[in-house]
């Protein structure tokens, strides 16, 4: 006997969800086979989305669209309940080139100092983290390693069997040069060397398995940046700018050195917006170079004093503010890297 057009079944849950679009990847929930485990008990149902990242913006409208295209097919449906993990795909140059079982890296540039580079990585890592992510962030900044102050750290633990083992704060794993060797010491190293001291921050210190490790770079577009990239396979860029046009100019720069290295622009951030600087030469930028804007952080006093203090802004409750900014950048961030692992890699798994 077929069975009733109204009635529940697997294929027909799918068949609603069929309807239901990814925002970023612009391809329904079945085609990107991200639907799993789907129980119907009665006329309850349940399942489990698997996004790309756990930092996914979209969890709250992906539950409401899923649950209207299925109310709106199935319309006796009892209660729908849906669960959500992420399995993040890997850049697999990360494993082949390194050995290291990190699936993505994100370096965080400037064109020049003092825009808020660090500010925009320590905040970025914790946000990942706090989204459920495992997450690192390494401080390349040699000359000017600000992390650890961000990070209200002061030292590493012990090191285990002669690798070194990363300080942990607020979830991230975290190393810098500045735990290493004092700023005046690093002064006076020349290319070699701190190419030497990079590759060991990436290689001779206990990551273990990172989802996402964000690397804070030197400013500008230099040696440093260039040994980076040398040395390690980069995800994507984020170029952080503030809305001066001088500042503006050096972050196209920035844009261009990335392109240069052949590391994906993920994007451009335009901090410390507002009164001062004025606001939208970050996103002016970002539309010129045809890339995205990633997000316009507000100059709040808030952010300086907490940096100060140790304690990156996104670990407040607010929602809005300059917190809410930065944790939408984070979420930004997150998504535009899914979007680029699907256009590099198709959607099979
Ligand atoms: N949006 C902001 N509002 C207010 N102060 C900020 C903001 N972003 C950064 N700062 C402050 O500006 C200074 C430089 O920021 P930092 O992240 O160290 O820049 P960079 O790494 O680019 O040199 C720090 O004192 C920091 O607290
Ligand atoms: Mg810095």
């Amino acid at each position: 006997m077929p069975t009733p057009s109204n009635a529940m079944s697997e294929e027909r849950i799918k068949e609603a969800l069929r309807t239901v679009q990814d925002p970023d990847l612009h391809k329904d929930l079945v085609s990107l086979d991200f639907i799993r485990d789907i129980r119907i008990t009665g006329k309850d149902v349940s399942f489990t989305i698997t996004l790309t990242t756990p930092a996914c913006p979209l969890k709250d409208k992906l539950r409401q669209d899923s649950e209207n295209a299925i109310r709106g097919l199935i319309p006796d449906v009892g209660q729908i309940q849906i669960g959500f993990d992420a399995r993040m795909r890997a850049d697999r140059r990360i494993m082949e080139k390194l050995k290291l079982p990190i699936k993505t890296i994100v370096a965080v540039g400037s064109g020049k100092g003092g825009v808020g580079k660090s500010t925009v990585a320590a905040n970025l890592a914790v946000a990942l983290a706090q989204s459920g992510a495992a997450v690192g962030l390494l401080d390349a900044d040699i000359y000017g390693p600000n992390i650890p102050t961000l990070m209200g750290l002061q030292q590493l633990p012990p090191p285990q069997k002669e690798k070194i083992v990363p300080a942990r704060a607020y979830g991230v794993l975290v190393m810098s040069m500045g735990f290493l060797v004092s700023e005046t010491e690093a002064l006076v190293w020349r290319g070699p060397m701190i190419h030497g001291a990079l590759q060991q921050l990436f290689t001779e210190v206990v990551w273990g398995e990172l989802d996402y490790l964000i690397v804070d770079l030197p400013p500008g577009t230099g040696d440093a940046q260039l040994s980076v990239a040398q040395l390690v396979p980069l995800t994507g860029g984020v170029v952080v700018t503030t809305p001066q046009l001088l500042a503006v100019s050096d972050a196209r720069r920035g844009v261009t050195a990335f392109k240069k290295l052949n590391v994906p622009v993920l994007g451009i951030v335009e901090n410390m917006a507002g009164e001062v600087f004025g606001e939208g030469g970050g996103e002016k930028a970002a539309e010129e170079m045809q890339v995205p804007f990633l997000g316009r952080i507000p100059m709040d006093p808030v952010i300086s004093r907490m940096g100060d203090a140790g304690r990156p802004p996104v670990t407040l409750e607010s929602v809005d503010g300059s917190a809410g900014a930065l944790r939408s950048l984070a979420r930004n961030v997150a998504a535009r890297i899914s979007v680029l692992q699907f256009q590099e890699n198709g959607n099979g798994r």
